[in-house]
């Protein structure tokens, strides 16, 4: 399995800061792990056409390939001008949109049929870790968002507790550890074997400081970073942390 270095730019970034993506690339001119970057739809096709070792991916597409649906963006449409990815069901889409487990593995079922790579996240608020529902919401969101389509090809999943991202608290290892080693499972009982080869993320303010540690936890095959993610200076740390772990 490869692994993977995601980041997620969410609502940041300008035209300007494009030229990550070239200090990326000088800094990884042939990465032994997959890097992907996650920016705003806008600036899609320049980073796509730009960046011949990095990856780009959409931060979430409609469930149809077209049609009347004002300001949505369609997975066919984020294939055709070269990325390979699409994340879905970001905890900040779920609740900023209401987005609901059955809208996910829609939208995931699209993103397979136009031949992008699912990033499907999935996570606990802080409430439901204090009342011990972790695993049980996991278990739920993963039933719920991934559709039968989903294999070791198409489909990445990404564990990021709610009240990790971007607060800059991190889970224990033992957390983190727990919750990868459930979600393999689970999807081990659901597809079979190859699911083995689904790539994890951990995500929730990971940085420089904290990704060798992270990264030696097992079953976890890369991260997805937000903030961290925005300059390359921030982010190639963390891609040299999981290249470390080869
Ligand atoms: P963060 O965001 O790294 O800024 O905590 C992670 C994410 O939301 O993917």
């Amino acid at each position: 399995m490869r692994k993977l270095a995601a980041g997620n730019w969410k609502m940041n970034g300008l035209a300007e800061n494009l030229s990550e993506l070239d200090n990326l690339t000088q800094a990884h001119p042939s990465p032994n792990v997959d890097i992907l970057i996650c920016p705003p739809a806008p600036l899609l096709m320049q980073a796509a056409l730009q960046s011949p070792v990095v990856q780009i991916g959409a931060q979430d597409c409609h469930a149809k390939t077209n049609g009347a649906h004002t300001g949505d963006i369609s997975p066919d449409l984020i294939k055709s001008i070269g990325a390979t990815s699409v994340i879905l069901g970001h905890s900040e889409r779920r609740q900023d949109h209401g987005e609901t487990n059955e809208q996910i593995a829609a939208k995931t079922q699209a993103a397979h049929a136009a031949g992008l790579i699912a990033v499907v996240c999935i996570g606990e608020t802080h409430l439901q870790r204090l009342e011990n529902e972790t695993l049980d919401v996991l278990a739920a969101q993963l039933a719920g968002s991934l559709p039968a389509s989903s294999t070791a090809e198409n489909t990445v999943v990404a564990y990021e507790p709610v009240w990790a991202i971007g607060t800059g608290l991190v889970p224990t290892d033992q957390q983190i550890d727990q919750a990868h080693a459930f979600i393999r499972d689970t999807l081990v009982a659901r597809f079979g074997d190859t699911a083995k080869e689904i790539r994890l993320l951990y995500g929730g303010s990971v940085k420089a400081s904290n990704a060798d540690a992270i990264f030696q936890i097992k079953n976890v095959d890369g991260a997805l970073v937000g903030g961290a993610s925005l300059k390359a200076s921030d982010f190639s740390p963390i891609i040299n942390a999981l290249e470390n772990t080869l």
